[in-house]
């Protein structure tokens, strides 16, 4: 069973310069909540209570004013700070104090996941005991991420970062399932050329061990980048378009903490207050509760 996850919050921002200048990319307004709220919102639906968030040196005052550690949600959110993006699984080194024995999901800061095959697949998955869990997505342009292949048993056979020519259309989203050998792994691991640690050399040697599961969130589902300028657009005219249509909101997590009994109304009054006289506090008003 999964009952922790780390959001991986840091990083250059490199491609959404100057935007990303003063302000983290996961603090940017993806539509109408701040960015984080979306990956912090996959790990609530999957149940997990005890969230790290991991955030750049220097940047966790300006977190915590969105979302500070005693918060509404019915949850707990610790911070750590990494002090250079040396790569995501440095995540289960500066998180090991944080992991103890449980085993553990990551999610990375700036990944959009939405849709009844995401939670599904959450579902299904988070009660993982060994081994390790990766979401496939189909995607047009494989070339640009990793792609894995897997068996009738939905293990992984192969893994292949951003391959030239390809004959899977399932790339590996940020979102990953671990066991408690995480961080035992990951202490392993040798930075690549690049100068990071890799999550590639990380999941082979859970594939080594033949305990390498991958999950489908197909069609059903959405997983949007939001890496760079013009993706980041579109997922905000995805959110845009789905809000305005169904008045439902995607992330609200107060309306996720109150579906999941973890708040009662006294809470969602109190973030009411927090946020003022806004959209977001209005649908709040609204909510069935
Ligand atoms: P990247 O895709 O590497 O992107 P980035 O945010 O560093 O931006 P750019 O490539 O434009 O320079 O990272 C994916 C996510 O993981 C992103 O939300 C930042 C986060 N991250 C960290 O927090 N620490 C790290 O060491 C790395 C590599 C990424």
């Amino acid at each position: 069973m999964i009952k922790k996850g780390i959001i991986l919050a840091g990083g250059k921002g490199t491609r959404m310069s100057p935007l990303t200048k003063a302000v983290n990319k996961q603090l940017l307004p993806l539509y109408d909540k701040p960015l984080i709220f979306y990956p912090l919102s996959v790990l609530m639906l999957a149940g997990i209570k005890d969230i790290l968030i991991i955030v750049n040196k220097g940047q966790l005052n300006q977190f915590r004013k969105i979302l500070p550690e005693n918060n509404n949600f019915g949850i707990k959110i610790s911070y750590k700070e990494q002090l250079k993006p040396n790569g995501l699984p440095e995540a289960f080194l500066i998180g090991e104090k944080f992991i103890g024995k449980d085993n553990v999901a990551l999610i990375l800061g700036d990944n959009f996941f939405y849709g009844q095959s995401l939670t599904q697949s959450l579902k299904k998955n988070i009660s993982l005991k060994k081994g390790a869990t990766i979401f496939l997505h189909p995607v047009r342009n494989p070339n640009l991420y990793g792609v894995a292949f897997t068996d009738k048993k939905n293990k992984v056979k192969k893994l292949i970062e951003k391959p030239k020519k390809t004959n899977s259309n399932l790339a590996v989203t940020g979102l990953y399932f671990f066991d408690n050998d995480v961080t035992k792994l990951s202490k392993k691991l040798k930075p690549s050329s690049r100068g990071e640690l890799e999550i590639i050399d990380l999941l082979n040697l859970y594939k080594k061990k033949n305990n390498l599961k991958a999950d489908l969130i197909g069609r059903g589902g959405s997983w949007l980048d939001t890496g760079n300028i013009e993706d980041f657009y579109d997922a905000s005219n995805f959110i845009s378009t789905v809000e305005k249509r169904q008045g439902l909101k995607i992330a609200c997590l107060e309306e996720i903490a109150y579906k999941n009994r973890w708040i009662s109304k006294k809470e969602i009054k109190d973030s009411i207050k927090f946020y003022g006289n806004c959209e977001y506090s209005k649908y709040l008003k609204n909510l069935d509760t």
